[in-house]
């Protein structure tokens, strides 16, 4: 199972990854997850990406790309794969379109999450991150049982640096602007499924669930 998930910052790629990963097992590639984790090592990578992720921006499509690649070719990936956040712009499609041809895959999928931009500023407002599951909750529509406390561990939930009103705004602009082209670029090629993301996380989840039923994990 080869998947895209595409959809503007806030659309669900990370809660649904998250669905998606419990049910049928594949690995959870997070280009935006990656780099955090570089930036918190303080690697070269890490120090390359952060003034642009601060800033709203694209992290350059080189740097991005390279990652993928060296990541796509680990051995988890060789049943299946979901992409969450890559490809973002026309250029990376066309690069994941070598990797997997020199890897001798192909896509199943691209899942584009589609949502209204007004809902996306409070979803990206409203939302908390566990620095150490990772596991993403909203403030409103999905908090954790206790207030700012990680269900799954424990620890003491954070607000993403990029989560702040001034960055978000920027970041939304940024990918809106890319979203278009790379939507055409999958639709020629077959692959898009819009989803609808203006619902429950659940139904959400319930119309991925159904397409997927024909594919095998
Ligand atoms: P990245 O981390 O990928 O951020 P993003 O694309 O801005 O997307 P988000 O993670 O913010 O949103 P999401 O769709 O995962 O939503 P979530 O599920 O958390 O990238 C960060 C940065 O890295 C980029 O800005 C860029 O600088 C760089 N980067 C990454 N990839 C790159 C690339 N390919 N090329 C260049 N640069 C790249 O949900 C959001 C909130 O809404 C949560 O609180 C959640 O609980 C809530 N929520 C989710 N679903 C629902 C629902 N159905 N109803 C109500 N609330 C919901
Ligand atoms: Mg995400």
């Amino acid at each position: 199972m080869n998947l895209i998930l595409m959809g503007l910052p806030g659309a669900g790629k990370g809660t649904q990854a998250e669905n998606i990963v419990e049910k049928y097992g594949i690995p959870h590639i997070s280009t935006g997850d990656m780099f955090r984790a570089a930036i918190k090592e303080e690697s070269e990578l890490g120090k390359k990406a952060k003034s642009y992720m601060d800033a709203g921006e694209l992290v350059p499509d080189e740097v991005t790309v390279g990652i993928v690649r060296e990541r796509l070719g680990k051995d988890d990936c060789e049943h299946g794969f979901l992409l969450d956040g890559f490809p973002r712009t026309v250029p990376q499609a066309e690069a994941l379109e070598n990797i997997l041809s020199d890897m001798n895959k192909s896509l199943d999928y691209v899942l584009n999450i589609d949502v209204d931009r007004e809902n996306l500023e409070r979803r990206l407002t409203g939302r908390r991150v566990s620095p150490t599951s990772g596991k993403t909750y909203h403030i409103e529509f999905n908090p954790p049982k206790e207030e700012g406390i990680c269900d799954v561990d424990g620890s003491e939930l954070i607000q993403r640096d990029d989560d702040k009103p001034e960055t978000v705004k920027k970041r939304l602009d940024v990918n809106i602007e890319q979203q278009q082209p790379l939507i055409d670029f999958y639709e020629e090629k077959g692959y898009l499924r819009n989803i609808d993301g203006d619902q429950d996380i659940d139904e959400v989840f319930q119309d991925i669930e159904e397409l997927l039923k024909g594919l095998h994990a």
